[in-house]
């Protein structure tokens, strides 16, 4: 594997989810494939989860690991192309990435949308001039548009606690007070898609995804008939991709709780990316109670990105 930037990346989603169980159980047997290797974890937003658990992947097979928040420790980026670097950014894009592919065997790359100017996030600018510049495969850390390797663990974590072959999973809307991207509702719907489970999205009206992300899925506006009997379901917010980056007030009870989900969904494990707001996004009695799994599924992001690396390294 030479990108990891979505799932149309991956040849055998089968195969890779059961390569990352596999590291699970083993982390270390492939510790040679990174002896002598450096893995640069590029972040130009903040990350907890993504950073740590693709630094520890890294480790795991040997890697040499930098990790550079260029937001903040290097010099302002320039992203634009033909024009005088007067102003306040000091190295361009094609220069910083390209050097940084001279440090490096394998770039991870994190970098949100705008939200302001849905073609441009939508056309990946930040992520793919990375890609075009540092020569090197390069793995997503989370882009305007998607978050692939979070998808990853979340399938991981699907297929090892789930209770039947076909599970019902829900991606359910939950309210926020901020803006923020489709990245991860957009991936995870791609990726569900593409994974033998029953799979439903539920929103408020206006909040409805592009329909390039959530071919194949069930969607509906109606909440609980959509968590009725789930087995999973994926809490998230996001805003609106029309108009872009809107945020539609009056939908506060799309928050689950412990009344609502015994009523319809007793048996349903409760999934979320973190980070989660308590009792904005999600009721802290769910996030509080064995129903929740979203520390498990961070935990699983170690074996995800190890996968990911790991084909990667294989590939080089
Ligand atoms: N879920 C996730 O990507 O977490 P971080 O933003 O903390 O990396």
């Amino acid at each position: 594997m030479k990108l990891f930037s979505s799932v149309n990346d991956v040849k055998d989603v089968k195969a890779l989810v059961a390569e990352a169980l596999q590291l699970k159980q083993n982390p270390y047997a492939h510790q040679h494939l990174g002896k002598n290797k450096t893995l640069s974890l590029i972040f130009l937003n903040p990350s907890l989860r993504t950073r740590i658990s693709t630094q520890k992947a890294g480790a795991n097979l040997g890697m040499n690991v930098i990790v550079l928040n260029i937001d903040k420790e290097g010099w302002a980026l320039e992203l634009r192309d033909n024009m005088i670097m007067n102003g306040t950014t000091v190295e361009h894009i094609r220069e910083a990435a390209s050097v940084m592919g001279e440090y490096s065997d394998i770039i991870g790359v994190r970098s949100f949308p705008g939200l302001k100017d849905r073609e441009e996030d939508y056309s990946e600018t930040i992520f793919n001039k990375f890609v075009e510049f540092c020569k090197v495969p390069v793995v997503s850390l989370e882009s305007a548009t998607r978050h692939p390797l979070q998808s990853l663990a979340d399938l991981v974590t699907i297929e090892e606690l789930k209770t039947k072959p076909r599970p019902k999973v829900v991606l359910s809307w939950a309210p926020h007070i901020k803006a923020l991207p489709q990245a991860v509702p957009n991936s995870f719907a791609e990726w569900m898609c593409k994974a033998n489970v029953d799979f439903t999205i539920a929103h408020p009206a206006g909040y409805e995804l592009s329909a390039d992300f959530t071919n194949g899925a069930n969607i509906t506006h109606d909440q609980d008939e959509a968590i009725k009997d789930a087995d999973f379901i994926y809490v998230k917010n996001w805003s609106a991709y029309e108009p872009y980056g809107a945020v539609i007030g009056g939908n506060e009870d799309w928050m689950l709780n412990n009344t609502r989900l015994d009523a319809v969904a007793p048996n349903a494990k409760v999934m979320h990316c973190l980070p989660v707001r308590r009792d904005l996004e999600l009721s802290s009695e769910i996030l509080d109670s064995p129903k929740s799994i979203v520390v498990h599924e961070a935990g699983n992001r170690v074996w995800a990105a190890q996968a990911v690396l790991k084909q990667m390294l294989e590939a080089l």
